[in-house]
């Protein structure tokens, strides 16, 4: 049987952290198991923000396929692609743009939300306020059943359903209704515990070194009640303790747990053993990685062979679209 097919992007501007991890990369790799996935670097929506200074796209991109790769996104299974390189996304945003009420996307909380927020960037485009619109291209483009996002995405992905809805009205029943399978939020916060955010000098990257991976953790903030050596700390109230109950045996978890609690363990000492706990996870992607960044070649033929896959689909699909609306 066909397996339902899902579909999810990421944006390159800058290096994928452990915020990326544990609120996106480890449910796209689990769910390659029950899907036909197809995953993609959506880098004409990075151009929608950083469009003053694209060299962050380009660099981002073979970055962050080399982290999916290393991480497990596996390419025999799943269609790994890159937006640009397949022009119909251009095309079916063009026709869903015609039929798009300005309306909803100035409504759009993400909208107002990041043009308040962004003082940095003048967001006041016509690209940035279409950025949906591209959005449910790149989704409806693959008739996708599903699409994996974290809730900062839901109101992008009711937009989409909305837009499937009126086009299917005015022309013809082409695309089915995508369904929003929301990603649980990471639970682990950056070192200063406040999001995890390549703008906020608080990630910890995939691609860090044993050192500075450690000196990251070195300087995490920790519960913040347990000032000085020999006040008992709450783990609970920990960041640093969310990591070890990621990345540490259970046995050792416990015991850290109550050594918090009765001072008998220091911070110090903890960290240390969370940050050997972290390497240990990320030396194998680190291994990957270098073997991916010795031989470019493996990821070029990857996104060779994904975006043949996925153009194959989106020819069909836009010569669905032309023929209902009769251009
Ligand atoms: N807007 C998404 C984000 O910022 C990225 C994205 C672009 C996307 N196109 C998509 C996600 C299609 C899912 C499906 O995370
Ligand atoms: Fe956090 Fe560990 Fe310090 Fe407890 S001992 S407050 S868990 S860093």
């Amino acid at each position: 049987m066909e397996r339902k097919r899902i579909v999810s992007g990421m944006r390159p501007t800058g290096r994928l952290h452990l915020g990326h991890v544990h609120g996106a990369l480890n449910n796209w790799r689990s769910l390659q198991e029950d899907y036909q996935c197809f995953y993609f670097i959506a880098d004409w929506h990075a151009l929608t923000s950083e469009y003053e200074h694209p060299e962050i796209i380009k660099e981002s991109i073979n970055d962050i396929l080399i982290d999916w790769i290393a991480i497990g996104l596996n390419p025999e299974e799943s269609v790994i692609f890159v937006q640009s390189g397949i022009k119909e996304h251009a095309e079916l945003h063009l026709i869903l743009s015609m039929i798009s009420p300005l309306s909803w996307l100035e409504r759009n909380p993400t909208y107002k939300e990041q043009l308040k927020e962004v003082a940095q960037r003048n967001l006041y485009t016509y690209g940035f306020l279409g950025y949906p619109v591209l959005q449910a291209a790149d989704i409806l483009m693959y008739k996708a059943h599903g699409v994996p996002v974290g809730e900062d995405q839901s109101a992008h992905l009711e937009l989409t359903r909305e837009i499937a809805r009126r086009f299917n009205h005015f022309y013809s029943n082409v695309f089915p209704l995508p369904e929003t399978l929301l990603t649980p939020e990471a639970k682990i916060l950056g070192t200063d515990r406040r999001k995890m955010s390549n703008s906020y000098g608080n990630a910890i990257f995939i691609s860090d070194s044993e050192e500075i991976v450690t000196t990251t953790v070195a300087d995490m903030i920790t519960d913040p009640q347990r000032a000085r050596r020999p006040d008992p700390g709450r783990p609970d109230f920990c960041n640093v303790f969310t990591f070890h109950e990621l990345y540490t045996d259970k046995e050792k978890v416990k015991e850290i747990d109550e050594g918090c609690r009765s001072a008998s363990i220091g911070c110090v000492e903890c960290k240390q053993m969370m940050a050997s706990s972290l390497n240990e996870a990320l030396e194998p992607l680190r291994e990957k990685r270098k073997e991916l960044e010795a031989n470019p070649r493996i990821i070029e033929n990857i996104i060779d062979e994904g975006n043949k896959k996925a153009r194959k689909i989106a020819r069909d699909t836009m010569e669905e679209v032309r023929e209902v609306v009769k251009i």
